[in-house]
């Protein structure tokens, strides 16, 4: 829970510094509404990437927040899974599509694909296709359950794709009245470490009603706690970024 929050609302904090790229791979489309473009608005999108071979530069479009591009998801998404099951190449179709139009990817920094709640094929291939998963991590009681799951799954997808990191989780839905948020953030820092952001996404009711309204929490209440912590967390991640880069390159020389 809260991952097609956080691609929303990380996109959109990301692109006031950088150039981004956000693809909605849930037939769900819940990262298309949240950004302003409604199911009868959809038009050709992710199905169109991955089934229909379409090129990616025909299928992108501009959102209304500048640096954010998107991918929406087409309403024919749904049937995606099926249809890919008999393709040699099924787990491999976005990123063969992605490396196809590396004209296109070079315009963005960053690449956010948000992914449905299943592990089928869509999100093997968003799995495929990059290069490191950042998990959302709703503070209850089953939080370390699922966390493990999802690292058990990374390491699994690291034969079909070796550059693939569990870069970091993200606590979120954090509630500050609860002990059990507190009680569960703590686990999740004892067994992952440096992996968990320190930045923490509170619960928040302006986060939940900034979807209807079809914008990112960031321009619907900028000054919520909600969106403030999503502006911390995107320093956060170009800090981290920035660190590993300069860690690489003393690495090489
Ligand atoms: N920090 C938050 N505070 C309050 N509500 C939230 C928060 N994050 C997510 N939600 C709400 O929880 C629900 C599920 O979140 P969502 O991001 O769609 O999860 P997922 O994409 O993992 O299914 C949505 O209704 C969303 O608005
Ligand atoms: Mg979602």
């Amino acid at each position: 829970m809260g991952k097609t929050t956080t691609a929303i609302n990380l996109a959109t904090a990301l692109a006031t510094t950088k150039r981004v790229l956000l693809l909605d791979m849930d037939p769900q489309g819940n990262a298309s509404t949240g950004l302003g473009v409604p199911r009868n608005a959809r038009g050709a999108g992710t199905y169109a990437l991955l089934v229909g071979d379409r090129p990616l530069s025909d299928l992108i479009r501009p959102s209304k927040i500048p640096g954010l591009d998107l991918l929406p998801a087409d309403n024919d998404l749904a049937g995606a899974e099926i249809e890919m099951v008999g393709m040699e190449d099924r787990e491999r179709r976005l990123a063969g599509a992605l490396a196809r139009d590396g004209t296109t990817l070079a315009r963005y920094d960053y690449l956010l694909i948000d992914c449905p709640p299943s592990l089928g094929l869509l999100t093997l291939n968003a799995l495929v296709a990059a290069q490191s998963v950042l998990v959302p991590l709703q503070t209850e009681f089953f939080a370390l359950e699922g966390i493990s799951q999802i690292a058990r799954t990374v390491e699994r997808v690291k034969r079909l794709n070796p550059e693939l990191a569990l870069d970091g989780i993200v606590l979120t839905m954090f509630d500050r009245r609860n002990n059990l948020s507190e009680l569960v953030a703590r686990d999740v820092r004892s067994f992952f470490k440096d992996r968990v952001y320190d930045t923490v996404i509170p619960r928040n009711i302006r986060v939940s009603e900034a979807p209807s309204h079809g914008l990112p929490v960031l321009l619907y209440d900028v000054r919520s706690s909600g969106a403030q912590a999503y502006i911390k967390l995107a320093a956060e991640l170009l800090k981290r970024d920035r660190a590993r880069a300069r860690a690489a390159k003393a690495g090489v020389a």
